[in-house]
């Protein structure tokens, strides 16, 4: 096969951040995709209807001339979060979905949850509307080592929480682990995992063995091989469950490549060619179209794209290694091998 048109993807799961970094983004990501869960966590992050509205309206300013691309808004989750104003914003069908980060665990989650009775309103009232909560299932217990801190989430946190709240709706963001796609596979209609294209191609021996390769930290942390392969099937296997949030994550080099590096990697530029270039391996290209276009709109209960986008396999397509940016350049994800597939414009 060397042509596949698919309905045009959306992207579940997305940073765009703010301002001149906002501006440099986006356009890699609307060039692709025709929606995207926004992530909230800004500085400060996006709590109320009335933010995330005005968040939306700079995110529509700052695309580029002619695209059709659509945010999909979330609210970061606070202890203060207000369950009236949460409801209202949803049923306005600006908010798409509310944001879990356990304080302390990624970037700007300092907001986030720290003592969950706090939040069993809002967690109730969005079980009643049927309002996903887009969850970073990993624990902050510094003596929880960092590469088991997704399954510890999964044992002691959300599986407690969901037994809890009956019929919340819930998507674990970004799983990295065997534990996590087994658990999301068990979960029934109303549980969902976003996977993200890196984690479908790297492993931990990628960012630590023969040098230290900031680019490819990010959070969760990438894990074993065992764990790759465990994604890789999940994602191929077209079971409805399992969709694309790329976590695309922008830093400046700077920021990353320093005595502490920020989590993140960049994917928005080549997220699907990686993709195109695992599922072919996997002699699964005939899910992709579930993986990045079908499944998500499906637990989000929209309707999916009716656009279409072609990706075509040639000789090794050349990304950009950096994007401009305001505040300094932004590498690109390097997949690490050739990649073959590109998106015809
Ligand atoms: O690697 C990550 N980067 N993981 C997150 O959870 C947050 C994100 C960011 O905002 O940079
Ligand atoms: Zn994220």
């Amino acid at each position: 096969m060397t042509n596949l048109t698919i309905r045009r993807p959306d992207d579940w799961h997305l940073h765009l951040r703010d301002g001149a970094m906002l501006r440099a983004v986006l356009p890699e990501t609307a060039r692709h995709f025709g929606r995207a869960i926004i992530m909230p966590n800004l500085v400060p992050p996006v709590v109320t209807g009335a933010e995330a509205l005005a968040y939306r309206e700079r995110i529509l300013a700052a695309l580029p001339e002619g695209a059709a691309f659509e945010p999909l808004m979330t609210l970061y989750l606070t202890e203060t979060t207000d369950p009236e104003d949460m409801a209202r914003a949803a049923a306005s069908g600006l908010v798409k979905a509310v944001k879990l980060y356990p304080a302390g665990a990624t970037t700007n989650s300092d907001s986030g949850v720290r003592d969950f009775d706090k939040v069993r309103g809002v967690l109730e009232r969005m079980a009643e509307i049927g309002l996903p909560l887009c969850v970073h299932g990993e624990v902050v217990d510094p003596s929880v080592d960092i590469f088991d801190r997704e399954a510890v989430f999964i044992e002691t946190v959300l599986d407690p929480l969901r037994r809890a709240t009956p019929g919340l709706r819930v998507v674990m963001e970004h799983v990295t682990t065997a534990e996590g796609v087994a658990y999301a596979r068990a979960g029934g209609p109303d549980l969902a995992a976003t996977i993200t294209a890196h984690h479908l191609v790297i492993n931990r021996n990628h960012i630590l063995a023969g040098g230290i390769r900031p680019h490819y930290y990010c959070l969760p942390i990438a894990k074993r091989e065992t764990h790759r392969l465990a994604l890789v099937e999940a994602a191929t296997s077209g079971d409805a469950a399992f969709f694309l949030g790329t976590d695309s994550a922008p830093h400046p080099d700077p920021a990353k490549e320093q005595a502490c590096g920020c989590a993140g990697c960049f994917t928005a530029t080549n997220a699907l060619s990686v993709l195109a270039e695992v599922f072919e391996t996997a002699g699964a290209l005939d899910r992709l179209e579930a993986f990045v276009s079908l499944n998500g709109p499906a637990f989000y209960r929209l309707p999916p794209s009716e656009a279409r986008i072609t990706l075509s396999k040639g000789a090794p397509v050349a990304y950009p290694d950096k994007i401009a940016s305001g505040a300094g350049p932004v590498t690109v994800f390097d997949a690490g091998f050739p990649l073959h597939w590109q998106v015809e414009t």
